[in-house]
């Protein structure tokens, strides 16, 4: 028999692509269903039923069509809702919670065969739900419970389990290593997840979703503009990329952003929107008017070229689509300005909005760009925020300040790459204080800025702490912008954790 694919069911859960991705990382071909999609599955060599934010005793609580499920005869694994269901297909009944269980809890597995083989006797595991099972069907065997010995992880058959905490959660911590086993132990006959296979099944879905049609896709530089933007042109699609300078980026990034893209052999227009921004920019201190301004500005700018767009593409990834999913936060908001204002939401309603990446998570975008042949260099690239160096001038922004906090952050920068810490730290900038501070420069006085460095480690940007760069590094980043930036007199560098205080200034 061919070798098939993990087919992950999903009923709604946060981490529900997370689970494709942790079958991806295990080295097997996954992708996700909604649950009505069962009968028309292909070549499943294994199903997961995912986590979901319902109870299964409500009315029109989300099902699974259990005997075609079985028919199929590949190993089954439930995963929180999806054990839940399962137990009711077996006999069991699920008794809805009154509060909801989550965060860490103690896995006690009670079973080391299959499911649980080398996996240690107790360890922590990630809860999300408020639903329990509670009657099981006999022939049900308990393979795991909690430290008070309520079950948690079901076995129903040789080729059916149920676990209730989530394994592909890193708060899990041998959450990989069950998944692992499900896959290998269970007599799954999976296909290899490979890269170049993906990428070619990619390249043939854009072909066919595009078709005729003129593709505009905004590229800032950063990875995930850069991997659309090679992906569209390698289809053969018809494509036209625009790079916006809102005169607020990294030192020479126009220049560089060209370059990168010549040596990948993809033409880009590029429109140098400075003036604007630094006028409509002129007078305002205000941070969150700044970044009105900016995000406004941008997108008219963008608009201008693209208006009469057949096909819109964006770099989406997946956390941004469940972050603008699932949180109204005015963080969120922010973040998704640029590809979730209400002319793209229009346009999407139209069936105008491409986003191929939308199933991916960074680190697969960067194998995928890998692949595409694009630097390594560009794919490693820092973060960088969509307002631009604003955020990292408070107060007013003006030609000149903008032009010292990007020859101190290029220095900052090259030191980083220099020293082999550039990609040990998650994201390194310098800012602009709005102070002057008095000094000693040759024999005389001097009464100029200061300039802040930040390098930071995170995760996903939400918690991120400071970086303990070596004395040298910061001696030299230091020594170069005093004696090479004009107008600066003094640095400093930042040692805020992420709460309380922001990765940016602003
Ligand atoms: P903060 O300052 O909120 O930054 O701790 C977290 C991460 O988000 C980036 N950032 C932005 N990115 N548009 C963006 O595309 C924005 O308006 C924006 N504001 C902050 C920031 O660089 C950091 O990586």
């Amino acid at each position: 028999m061919t070798p098939q694919e993990v087919a992950v069911l999903d009923y709604g859960s946060q981490y529900s692509q997370l689970i494709v991705r942790r079958v991806r990382e295990l080295g097997f071909v996954s992708h996700l269903y909604p649950p009505a999609e069962l009968p028309n599955l292909k070549s499943p060599g294994a199903i997961i039923l995912s986590g979901g934010p319902r109870s299964t005793s409500e009315k029109d609580a989300p099902d699974v069509d259990f005997e075609k499920l079985m028919s199929f005869g590949v190993p089954v694994l439930g995963v929180c809702y999806g054990m839940q269901l399962l137990n009711i297909k077996h006999g069991g009944t699920v008794k809805p919670g009154v509060t909801r269980e989550y965060g860490p809890a103690k896995l006690v597995v009670t079973d080391h065969e299959d499911l649980f083989s080398g996996i240690s006797h107790e360890s922590q595991v990630w809860m999300s739900h408020s639903d329990t099972c509670a009657n099981l069907a006999s022939t049900t065997q308990v393979i795991a419970t909690n430290e008070d010995a309520v079950p948690v992880a079901l076995k129903w058959s040789d080729r059916c389990w149920g676990i209730q905490f989530h394994p592909e959660v890193t708060h899990s911590h041998e959450g990989t290593a069950i998944l692992k086993n499900f896959l290998t132990k269970s007599g799954a006959k999976l296909a290899a997840f490979d890269i170049n296979a993906f990428k070619a099944q990619m390249l043939e879905r854009i072909k066919a979703e595009v078709g005729s049609r003129e593709v505009i896709c905004g590229v800032s530089g950063g990875v995930d503009s850069t991997v659309l933007a090679v992906l569209l042109a390698k289809a053969g699609v018809k494509v036209r990329c625009i790079f916006i300078d809102t005169g607020m980026m990294r030192l020479n990034e126009a220049a560089e952003v060209k370059m990168l893209f010549d040596e990948v052999g993809v033409p880009i227009e590029q429109i140098d929107a400075s003036a604007i921004f630094l006028g409509a920019l002129k007078g305002v201190t205000d941070p969150e008017q700044k970044r009105r301004i900016i995000g406004t500005l941008f997108v008219e700018e963008f608009w201008k070229v693209a208006d009469n767009v057949e096909l819109l593409a964006q770099g989406t990834l997946y956390p941004d689509v469940i972050e603008s999913a699932t949180s109204g936060s005015i963080a969120s908001k922010i973040k998704t300005h640029h590809n979730r204002v209400d002319r793209i939401m229009e346009l999407k309603e139209q069936g105008k909005v491409l986003e191929p990446l939308a199933e991916l998570f960074k680190d697969e975008v960067r194998a995928l760009g890998a692949s595409l042949g694009i630097p390594h260099r560009a794919l490693w690239r820092h973060p960088f925020p969509g307002p631009g160096l604003a955020v990292r001038i408070p107060g007013e922004i003006t030609a000149e300040r903008v032009a010292i906090t990007q020859q101190a952050d290029a220095i900052f920068i090259g030191e980083l790459r220099r020293s082999g810490w550039y990609e040990q730290t998650w994201q390194a900038y310098a800012a602009l204080l709005p102070v002057k501070t008095v000094g000693v420069k040759g024999d005389e006085r001097s009464y100029e800025q200061a300039i802040s460095l930040r390098a930071v480690i995170s995760e996903d940007a939400m918690t991120a702490d400071w970086v303990e760069l070596p004395y040298s590094v910061l001696r030299n980043a230091s020594n170069q912008i005093l004696n090479r930036v004009k107008g600066v007199n003094r640095v400093l560098y930042d040692i805020s954790t992420k709460p309380p205080a922001s990765i940016e200034w602003e």
